[in-house]
């Protein structure tokens, strides 16, 4: 894919030298709201949801796509994703919370949760959520909960680890038998059958093998050996899953050398392996459900930011600008790579190699190391792209940095869907014990 097709993909082109996103001037909206801004269009997520929902209903048309509410949790976000028709995965009382609030219905929402508490199942049983566990002990600990409260157990689901993971990075890769996450192969018979002892009538599987995988070749072990999983589970106890969720974890492309994930790929090493086995046995009733956060809202959003400072300390050339660490943490945690481009595009001037940095006081508040581009000016501004996953959710005020604001483009209207944190902010939750009023 060429650049201009890679940033188109994106929403973004230049007009004029102008950079343009969502057919908006990032120059006059950078003019009227300021900088740093998470500017997301809302088009880039209805395209993406839609092109896998064609995708899957082509080759099976009983599925949901539970977007991952923890990818990108605003109101605004949910919504668009409901209107769509999408259902949810959530993994906190938090997002179920702010779902609700979205006007999510509860049937849509699965609660993968991981180090469940009893308020966490009490609040889902309460809400009619289905529990999705991840553990052979938390099954107990639901069951009382469900008759304390009276509610009748309908459906349980277990998350299963096949012990193969992938992902952009070690702390993403969310399978494998010294990982956290799931049941393995050897409980996953005990669990359904306990599950079946306690009264539940129907059951969903699940698994989550990572996130940020853009080769969907990764997806074929994990499916192989999931799939083994589902058959001996329906071989032994004779159980009829209402649905089999297969995860999460589309990457997308990052770097502009970077193709998008085939999408055919998919199709052939994740989605047809599955219905495959839903043909053969005759279980065409079973839904099939994957869980993408990054592929659906990752590209929708960039990070407006500002040159505040440009040093040249005689080694090395940097670019300080008003967005860190606690606006956009990927590239700190995860050695993340996000593409960074100018607003005002300048074809003449010589090239230099910046590090483009926060202002956090850290060393290590970098968002773009060793970045080739055209001689950068204080008050210049850039763009920090694909920051709709993964970024405002995972923002901080560190530093006693306010947060910044959050704006929605949808044909030529802009909308602002959270304001600025303001200094007050840091410190309304906050309470002086009386002596040292
Ligand atoms: C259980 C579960 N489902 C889905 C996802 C979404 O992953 P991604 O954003 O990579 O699609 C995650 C993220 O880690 C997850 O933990």
């Amino acid at each position: 894919m060429n650049y201009a097709d890679w940033l188109k993909r994106k929403g973004l082109e230049y007009k004029d030298k102008v950079l343009y996103f969502a057919g908006q001037s990032t120059l006059n909206l950078i003019k009227t709201y300021g900088t740093p801004i998470y500017v997301t269009n809302e088009q880039i997520i209805r395209e993406r949801y839609r092109s896998l929902k064609e995708l899957l209903s082509r080759v099976y048309m009983k599925n949901d796509i539970h977007y991952a509410v923890k990818a990108n949790s605003n109101l605004s976000l949910l919504k668009i994703l409901n209107s769509e028709g999408a259902s949810f995965d959530c993994t906190s009382r938090g997002e179920i919370y702010i779902c609700l609030k979205a006007g999510i219905s509860s049937d849509k929402i699965i609660y993968t949760g991981n180090m469940f508490t009893d308020e966490d199942f009490t609040f889902a049983v309460k809400n009619n959520i289905l529990v999705n566990l991840d553990s052979v002990s938390q099954l107990k600990r639901l069951v009382l909960v469900y008759d304390r409260l009276g509610k009748e157990k309908e459906t349980i689901s277990f998350r299963i680890n096949p012990e193969f993971g992938a992902g952009h990075h070690k702390h993403t890769v969310t399978a494998g038998k010294d990982i956290k996450f799931g049941i393995l192969e050897e409980q996953a018979v005990e669990a359904y059958r306990k599950a079946k002892e306690s009264g539940f009538k129907r059951f969903g599987i699940h698994q989550h093998i990572g996130s940020g995988i853009i080769n969907a070749l990764d997806f074929a072990n994990p499916v192989e050996k999931y799939i083994s999983i589902v058959k001996k589970l329906i071989e032994t106890l004779d159980i009829e899953f209402e649905f089999i969720d297969f995860g999460g974890g589309l990457g997308i492309p990052y770097r502009p050398d970077e193709e998008p994930l085939d999408l055919s790929d998919y199709e052939k090493y994740v989605v047809e392996p599955f219905v495959e086995l839903l043909s053969k046995g005759g279980r065409s009733n079973i839904t099939i459900k994957i869980e993408p956060g990054r592929f659906l809202v990752a590209e929708s959003t960039i990070l407006l930011t500002q040159i505040n400072t440009i040093k040249n300390n005689g080694f090395k050339l940097f670019a300080g600008i008003d967005a860190g660490f606690n606006t956009l943490i990927r590239p700190v945690l995860y050695n993340s790579y996000h593409h960074i481009i100018p607003c005002d595009l300048k074809e003449k001037g010589n090239e230099f190699e910046y590090d483009i940095v926060g202002p956090i006081c850290e060393s290590g508040d970098v968002l773009g190391k060793e970045r080739k581009l055209k001689e950068l000016k204080e008050k210049d501004n850039l763009a920090i792209l694909d920051t709709g996953a993964y970024g405002y959710v995972m923002s901080s005020p560190y530093n006693s940095r306010p947060r910044p604001a959050e704006i929605l483009i949808n044909e030529n209207s802009i909308y602002e869907i959270r304001h600025a944190e303001t200094l007050e902010d840091l410190i309304n939750a906050q309470k002086v014990p009386e002596h040292l009023k």
